[in-house]
């Protein structure tokens, strides 16, 4: 039985302020049935490790490839897990978009990722243009196959794949349940075809608003393991009927 796992991503939100009594007031609705994560700016993290006992995965938001070096403004594996992170998301739409990551770059990350324990949360997703005209698939499958390249079959279980298709981000547009659960498929299926003994293992999250109202029919899709939560996961309130689906 693959576990459920909901990880808000609070992207370049949030303060000291907000993080404590957010913290303070959804403790008491972290449950054993279902694992909980923030992903949060990194002046955020120590602070996560120092007030939480366990009961929440810390997650980054990006992390470098390389170990250290002349990397200005850059933020390494070994400095998050010193700082209190178990995870780190890999490869998020706006990063591609944005900063131009690659999948070579994203590949590049989840291994060192994996190497230093740390967990990956691979990001993969369609643009609007790339649905429309059935390209879907083949992207996020073109995507999976450059991010899990070179990787182990051990490493299956040690790291996330979510789906967000990037017109689902922050548009209040969710991807219908059918249509989440026949991307999740697709991409259980090429893994099959990659790690056949380890394809259901693998833990797939949703992500593109994700909110209280849609969450529960999410979750009740098959190939459905969870869920990552961005605008929705800032407000204490709504987190809580997250982790509660
Ligand atoms: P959203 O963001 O829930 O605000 O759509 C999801 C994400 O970018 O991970």
């Amino acid at each position: 039985m693959r576990k459920k796992i909901i990880i808000g991503n609070w992207k370049m939100n949030g303060s000291i302020s907000h993080l404590e009594s957010f913290y303070q007031e959804v403790k008491p609705h972290i449950n054993k049935e279902v694992e909980a994560g923030l992903a949060l700016p990194f002046t955020l993290i120590s602070l996560l490790k120092s007030i939480s006992d366990g009961d929440i995965i810390i997650s980054a938001q990006n992390i470098n490839e390389n170990d250290s070096g002349a990397y200005t403004g850059e933020v390494s594996a070994d400095m998050l897990i010193e700082a209190g992170a178990s995870a780190t998301i890999i490869g998020h739409s706006e990063r591609r978009a944005y900063y131009f990551e690659s999948d070579e770059s994203v590949n590049l990350k989840a291994k060192k990722a994996l190497e230093k324990a740390l967990m990956p949360v691979i990001c993969l997703g369609e643009s609007l243009e790339e649905r429309e005209e059935h390209l879907h698939e083949k992207k996020v499958e073109t995507q999976l196959r450059a991010a899990l390249n070179g990787i182990d079959e051990a490493y299956i279980d040690k790291l996330l794949i979510a789906y967000e298709p990037i017109w689902a981000i922050g548009t209040g547009k969710t991807a219908s349940s059918d249509d989440a659960e026949a991307m999740a498929k697709h991409i259980r299926e090429v893994v099959r075809s990659l790690y056949p003994a380890k394809a259901d293992d693998l833990r797939i999250l949703y992500g593109g608003s994700v909110k209280p109202s849609n969450i529960g029919e999410l979750m009740a899709k098959e190939n459905i393991d969870g869920a990552l939560v961005g605008g929705a996961s800032l407000k204490a309130s709504d987190f809580i009927s997250l982790i509660n689906f």
